[in-house]
């Protein structure tokens, strides 16, 4: 029976060259299968003598067993390729150095925040903290800037779509000082407290954005007078600046809510800034009206105001040129702070 041999051949061959189990199916059913070669061979014998048919029947058997062997053979082999491919594909590399984990930073704002309320309760004032929507009255007229004021329109700002008690819309705050009132109406003299927080205006290019901050400082009791603003301001800014180096000058100004007012000028005698007069804040003794809206008598007590603000503050320290860099949140810049 040399057909059976010739074909048990070419099938061993097939069976190795088929790559994946599909192909080796395939192989095995055009050998193999219902009108595969071996089973038509087995057909075939139907018409020998009994002799020769036992003979050729025992061939083609034994070729089936081995054809079938070799099949199994084949099956196991590509599984196990199938499975070291998957493995090397999945494999972990436990030696290589981990991914690490990105660090937070503090935000340089919230460094001045914190440096300023950590100098300001060395020297005995409380914190507060309080809305960023604001009524009309705690931000305007009980600071003396009553409706139609003129100085209302210095500070315009986002409304919000919901009325006060009496009727009048509520508002993002455009400073802290609606805190002065807020604080002093909750509190008895003395009162010694600063309030940063945020703010809003109408307002934005390389020095100004529509969301800023301030920090607020109020003092109120018997006898607190302009001069005592002088030196609690003027120490504040030498240890918030970390130099003795800094002039500190008051020059006249305006604000409803305090009389006399002044702006807060400092120039630095040192460093890049050296020589030059800036603005730092706005200040004065508390106009008598806004003191009798905190509920207190005027004719007792007394005292100062100032409110400055923190970007001004930061970008003097660090020596930054623009203020969007701070809401920009480019990691460049901000990872120099952290
Ligand atoms: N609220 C003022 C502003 O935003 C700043 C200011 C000036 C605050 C004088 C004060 C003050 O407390 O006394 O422009």
């Amino acid at each position: 029976m040399q057909d059976v041999e010739k074909i048990v051949a070419r099938a061993l061959g097939e069976f190795a060259a088929a790559q994946d189990p599909a192909a080796l199916e395939n192989a095995k059913a055009r050998f193999l299968g219902k009108s595969g070669e071996l089973t038509a061979l087995l057909k075939s014998l139907a018409v020998l003598a009994p002799d020769a048919r036992r003979s050729a029947g025992a061939a083609i058997n034994s070729a089936k067993a081995r054809l079938e062997q070799a099949l199994e053979d084949r099956r196991a082999a590509l599984a196990d390729a199938r499975m070291e491919a998957r493995l090397a594909e999945e494999a972990l590399d436990v030696t290589l150095p981990g991914r690490g984990r990105g660090r937070g930073g503090i935000h340089p704002i919230a460094r001045t925040w914190a440096r300023v309320e950590q100098i300001f309760r060395s020297i005995g004032f409380d914190v507060a903290d309080g809305p960023e929507i604001e009524t009309d009255w705690h931000n305007f007229t009980a600071l003396n800037n009553p409706e139609n004021h003129p100085a209302r329109s210095m500070q315009d700002t986002f409304y919000v779509d919901l009325k006060d008690a009496k009727g009048l819309p509520l508002l993002l705050r455009t400073h802290t000082s609606p805190m002065q009132v807020r604080y002093a109406r909750t509190h008895r003299p003395p009162i010694k407290v600063i309030a940063p927080g945020r703010t809003y205006r109408v307002d934005s290019d390389a020095t100004h954005s529509p969301m800023f901050h301030q920090v607020e400082g109020l003092w109120i009791d018997e006898g607190v007078s302009f001069a005592d603003l002088k030196g609690v301001f003027a120490d504040f800014m030498r240890r918030f600046f970390e130099s003795d180096d800094i002039e500190v000058r008051f020059r006249p100004s305006y604000f409803p809510f305090t009389e006399p007012s002044a702006e807060i000028d400092m120039k630095f005698d040192s460093g890049p800034l050296k020589g030059n007069w800036l603005e730092i804040s706005g200040s004065g003794q508390v106009h008598p009206a806004v003191v009798r809206n905190f509920g207190l008598d005027p004719e007792r007590y007394m005292g100062f105001a100032f409110g400055a603000g923190l970007e001004r503050l930061t970008m003097l320290r660090y020596g930054i040129d623009d203020l969007r860099l701070f809401f920009d949140g480019d990691l460049r810049f901000l990872r120099q702070f952290a």
